[in-house]
């Protein structure tokens, strides 16, 4: 079994580089779908779920060629196939994606249900409503599910029950080569959601509002690349850095990001008594005691994002004071909280609610990466506490984290990634 193993306590300093946004990168990748020929990418983060989606893309008929990691073309020429295999799509969340960009492409598309995930029910009826306005028809059956339209989908008014990230961007992926024009209204505004809209428009697309309420796209008839397209900086890498230097009672530099997008956080941390400081694309965050308690209520940007509650929670159990965190998209998120009760914490997490009393010291123990973000988590409370915290499930941190420890020991940090061979000798 695999783990990380986090010696603390540490105090983190010096400098981290961000990596590409995977949020972006998982509906960028498929987007190149869109385009009969070539796409160059770079600042994409190496992590699993890109890797997975690699596969994917070459399994339907991509070809790579890299110039880095980070960095390489697409050739989608002889893309021919819109099935894709089950074993593969059912892997990762963000293979829906796969739907809007193969919709726009081909007639007839077929993926598996996205894969399970710890957060709680995460329903797909909006994805399936934006593609049936367009005059898509969809079916859900064993397991699979099947995307057809008769001719071109056509431009339509578009109405989201919910603020949806992957509704949003797989209704501009389906509508960007639509006949006529999409308005799509009570959309996500994320980072993310821009990144996909300027990816499409350096394309060649016409796609305005991005960031705003209300979208519309003007369908076109083909895309084409003619420069590079560097992926954003990842939003959430970013705080989760920004949260383990507060944390560490470190200083640290965090380079190649975008400060605006950090400003639900940046105003937590400075409401917490934590120094940041913004300079053009780095944040510098300082702190030299425990933080101040505060209080969060996850929404939609430019909310506070859910995908940093795991880690700010980590700050209020060594704060000063009580906080309460708020968690309103997902419902199953705080089942890294008896994690942390195990390293000492104080917390009593109920339905969308969780009372995080600030204590003195946390111990280390070993722990369960209940997600993505929770892992990561885990990792900033070992961080954090006396002694040795190890760290399990480590696939889903590796999904998207890219070079986790080694950023993390270049700060000063002692983790390792342990592979143990000797599993179930011992039984
Ligand atoms: N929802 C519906 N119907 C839908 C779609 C969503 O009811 O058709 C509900 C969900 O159940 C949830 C809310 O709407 O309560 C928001 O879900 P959204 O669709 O925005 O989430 P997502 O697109 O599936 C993305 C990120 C998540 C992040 C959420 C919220 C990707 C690949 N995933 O998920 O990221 O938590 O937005 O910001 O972009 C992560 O990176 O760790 C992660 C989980």
């Amino acid at each position: 079994m695999e783990k990380f193993v986090v010696h603390g306590p540490c105090r983190l300093t010096g400098e981290v580089k961000i990596s590409g946004a995977k949020n972006s990168a998982v509906a960028i990748l498929p987007a190149t779908l869109l385009v009969k020929g070539k796409c160059h990418l770079e600042n994409v983060p190496n992590i699993s779920d890109i890797r997975s989606y690699i596969e994917i893309l070459e399994s339907l008929g991509s070809k790579f060629e890299y110039i880095s990691p980070n960095e390489f073309i697409i050739d989608n020429t002889n893309v021919n196939s819109a099935i894709a295999s089950y074993e593969l799509t059912s892997k990762f969340r963000a293979s829906y994606y796969l739907l809007g960009a193969l919709l726009g492409r081909f007639n007839e598309v077929q993926i598996s249900l996205p894969g399970g995930c710890n957060l709680g029910a995460r329903p797909i009826d909006q994805h399936i409503k934006a593609f049936e306005k367009l005059g898509a028809t969809v079916e859900v059956k064993n397991g699979n599910v099947y995307a057809k339209k008769k001719d071109a989908l056509k431009g339509a008014h578009i109405f989201l029950d919910v603020v949806s990230v992957g509704a949003t961007m797989n209704a501009i992926l389906a509508a960007t080569l639509a006949e006529g024009t999409t308005i799509i209204e009570n959309v996500a505004k994320e980072p993310h959601v821009v990144d996909l809209a300027n990816f499409l428009n350096s394309l060649g697309a016409n796609i305005k509002g991005a960031g705003t309420d209300t979208i519309k796209i003007t369908g076109v008839k083909e895309l084409k690349q003619v420069s590079c397209y560097s992926i954003i900086p990842d939003q959430i890498e970013t705080g989760t850095f920004m949260v383990a230097a507060a944390a560490t009672k470190g200083d640290v530099t965090i380079t190649n990001c975008i400060p605006k997008h950090m400003e639900p956080i940046t105003a937590k941390f400075r409401e917490a008594g934590i120094e940041v400081y913004e300079n053009g694309s780095s944040i510098r965050v300082k702190m030299d005691k425990r933080p101040n308690s505060f209080s969060i209520k996850t929404s939609p940007y430019p909310g506070f994002p859910t995908d940093m509650q795991p880690q700010m929670c980590i700050l209020l159990a060594i704060a000063n004071g009580t906080g309460i965190i708020v968690e309103n998209i997902w419902e199953s998120r705080f089942q890294y909280t008896d994690e942390l009760v195990k390293m000492g914490a104080d917390i009593s997490a109920h339905g969308t609610t969780a009372i995080v009393k600030g204590v003195d010291k946390l111990y280390g123990s070993p722990v369960q990466s209940h997600d993505l973000r929770a892992g990561a988590a885990m990792i900033i409370a070992g961080l954090v506490c006396e002694g040795v915290t190890e760290v399990y499930n480590t696939h889903h941190i590796l999904r998207g984290y890219e070079n986790i420890v080694e950023k993390f020991n270049s700060l000063g940090a002692n983790i390792e990634y342990v592979k143990d061979d000797t599993e179930g000798l011992a039984k």
